[in-house]
């Protein structure tokens, strides 16, 4: 059967001193907590090695927040998947909307990386999600399959079962706005249900979909309740442990 899991993605924030400190308390946590789900956190590149050093991966999963479309070379700026590998870290974010609206990652992009993620052993965890205006024209449906059509659909079925999806609907991300329990279960049960007429149906329930756009300790429990919604992508509420472990614990 899937995975619970609770994500926790830090995107630019902590200088390196304070990542190390975060890292160490959720480590300590999550010790502590024993919880009912897989934990893991998405950090900078510059913390990755620091960090897997210090932290007990048995407990605690550790993932880069993006890596490269190419394996090697000249990239000026650009990491690597096996860069990010070579840390010790084993999972990657890929295709955050973040990265897709910022720096124009279309879907081409994302399945480049994607592949030379699961070539060096990363799990990926991609995202997808719709924009305010698809949600209120009513394409957000269609949207978010083409999203997982044109990235992921042409994976062997070896491949695609490495990978966990994130719904992250863009106007509920750092907004305060969250999807309702409702609206975050139709849209899981959507991709499911795209999974299972692409893959088959123990191929989509053995998927992990995780819901991320502003959860927060409050509203986790609710939203994990639902039979589709397997954990979470988690922004700003992982960079405080106890606001992050609250998260955790509401499996
Ligand atoms: P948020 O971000 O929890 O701050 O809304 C989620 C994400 O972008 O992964």
């Amino acid at each position: 059967m899937r995975k619970n899991i609770v994500a926790g993605n830090w995107k630019m924030n902590t200088t390196l001193p304070e990542g190390l400190k975060l890292a160490e308390e959720v480590n300590a946590a999550v010790a502590e907590a024993k919880p009912k789900c897989d934990v893991v956190i998405c950090v900078p590149f510059t913390h990755l090695a620091s960090i897997a050093a210090i932290i007990d991966q048995n407990n605690l999963g550790l993932g880069a927040e993006n890596c490269a479309d190419h394996a090697k070379g000249a990239y000026t700026g650009e990491v690597a998947a096996d860069m990010v590998a070579s840390t010790g870290a084993t999972y990657v974010i890929l295709g955050h909307s973040e990265r897709r609206q910022y720096y124009r990652e279309d879907s081409a992009v994302l399945r480049e990386k994607l592949a030379l993620a699961l070539a060096n052993g990363l799990t990926p965890i991609f995202c997808v999600g719709e924009v305010l205006e698809e949600r209120e024209n009513g394409t957000f449906n269609d949207v978010v399959k083409l999203q997982l059509e044109e990235a992921l659909f042409d994976l062997p079925v070896a491949d695609f079962t490495k990978i966990i999806i994130a719904y992250e609907p863009v106007w509920a991300i750092g907004t305060g706005k969250t999807a309702t329990p409702e609206q975050a279960e139709d849209m899981h049960a959507h991709i499911r249900a795209a999974i299972a007429a692409k893959y088959g149906e123990e191929v989509a329930d053995n998927t992990s979909i995780l819901y991320g756009g502003s959860c927060k300790p409050s509203n986790a429990a609710e939203l994990f309740a639902k039979p589709d919604i397997d954990g979470g992508l988690i922004g700003g509420a992982a960079l405080k442990c106890a606001d992050f472990m609250g998260i955790v614990n509401a499996f």
